[in-house]
């Protein structure tokens, strides 16, 4: 047989979705119709949140009752603290998302439970209850005490309470809610595509949820605004930018938070983010990094024709903020947590087993010859 492969998949549709459509003729991303930049503008992330997981935005009462019980569910369980405070201390946080949602699977009553309805109420409880784990780790890693979660707070405010014992300025959280609606759905994307795999075998959505989050762990994907910071670090200073960059490219490096396999001329989420970024680093009085961002991005659409995708501001904004690198990614898990629900979802709802075929290029054809065991 000669059938053409189609490696990475580049350009294969396999499904049809409801959740969000990249649009790279306009360059633009719609999560069930609605623009990124109009959600951004208009709407908190819980909204947000909603409306992908729901395919409409929230009324009054439906965002009172979707809040309160994204609330009352935030607390983790006396086991999986306890787990987390003895995990080891360089434990990579990705990692640590990936187990705690493990182990919230373990205890879910209802994980075996694969209907819409049971799926919808797991999805909240995985969405509630991930970052309160996130922030465990990020608290007991530095050997401090773990801070329980508040319910006056909201799902932005919260988190930063608990990873810092304090909620920032209003244009802080803001910035961070953007960050958060920008980063909550994005189509087939590898780890969405990897939760939509681990689906059609009906299997529940904590393990779909688990291996997504593996899938996004990796640098070409959700780990890029860690590697973006990384760069940033090793550039230093806003003079060294532009001999950095040069030099990087004439080694031919990839260069982290750049590039994607869907927009060519630019990720429509990144004006959005980097109007964000400047603030934030104008509230921090710390401009190194925004001008650093600035003569990167320069160079990199002059030299290569290659745009920032939205893993470029964000992770300087991250850092800004106070969080650790290697705390970045798990960040994005806890938006991302609502596009993969909607999507594993969607895929229970209409599901088809994907079996992929491969074309074999081993060992020809041949026979066990006879092996003298004496
Ligand atoms: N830095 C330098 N060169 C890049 C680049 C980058 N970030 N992204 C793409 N290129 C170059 C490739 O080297 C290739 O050049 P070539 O034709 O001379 O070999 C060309 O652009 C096409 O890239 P390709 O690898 O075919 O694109 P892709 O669709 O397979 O990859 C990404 C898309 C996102 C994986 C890729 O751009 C990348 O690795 N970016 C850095 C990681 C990142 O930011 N990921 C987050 C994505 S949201």
């Amino acid at each position: 047989m000669t059938e053409e492969i189609k490696k990475g998949l580049q350009g294969v549709v396999v499904d049809e979705t409801k959740v969000s459509e990249v649009m790279p003729e306009i360059n633009s991303l719609t999560y069930r119709g609605y623009t990124v930049q109009e959600l951004c503008e208009k709407c908190s992330f819980e909204e947000v949140a909603y409306l992908v997981l729901n395919g409409e935005l929230p009324n009054k009462n439906e965002l009172k009752k979707f809040k309160k019980i994204e609330k009352k569910n935030r607390s983790i369980s006396k086991y999986l603290e306890k787990i987390i405070k003895n995990l080891p201390k360089n434990s990579n946080p990705m990692d640590v998302a990936r187990t705690a949602v493990s182990i919230m699977g373990l205890e879910d009553k209802e994980t075996q439970d694969n209907s819409q309805k049971a799926n919808m109420r797991k999805a909240v409880r995985i969405l509630s209850k991930t970052p309160t784990a996130i922030a465990a780790f990020f608290r007991s890693r530095r050997g401090k005490k773990i801070i329980k979660p508040k319910k006056k707070l909201t799902f932005s405010e919260n988190f930063f309470h608990m990873c810092f014992g304090k909620v920032p300025k209003a244009e802080i959280i803001r910035a961070f809610d953007v960050s958060l609606i920008l980063y909550a759905e994005h189509s087939f994307n590898v780890s969405t595509f990897t939760a939509r795999t681990i689906t059609s075998s009906l299997s529940d959505i904590h393990g779909a949820i688990t291996g997504a989050i593996a899938s996004l762990k990796g640098s070409l994907h959700g780990g890029a605004n860690e590697a973006v910071m990384d760069m940033m670090h090793e550039i230093k200073k806003p003079k060294n930018a532009k001999k950095w960059i040069l030099n990087a490219l004439n080694k031919k490096k990839l260069i982290m938070g750049f590039g994607h396999r869907v927009y060519r001329s630019g990720d429509s989420r990144v004006p959005t983010m980097k109007k964000y970024f400047i603030k934030v680093a104008k509230i921090k009085k710390d401009e190194k990094f925004s001008k650093i961002y600035e003569i990167v991005e320069t160079e990199m659409i002059k030299k290569k024709n290659i745009y920032p995708n939205v893993d470029y501001p964000t992770g300087p904004t991250y850092h800004l903020m106070g969080f650790d690198n290697d705390f970045f990614t798990p960040i994005f898990v806890m938006a991302r947590i609502t596009g993969w629900s909607a999507h594993i979802i969607e895929q229970h709802g209409s599901n088809k087993l994907i079996r992929p075929l491969s074309k074999y290029s081993g060992q020809e054809y041949r026979k066990v010859k006879f092996i003298d065991k004496r």
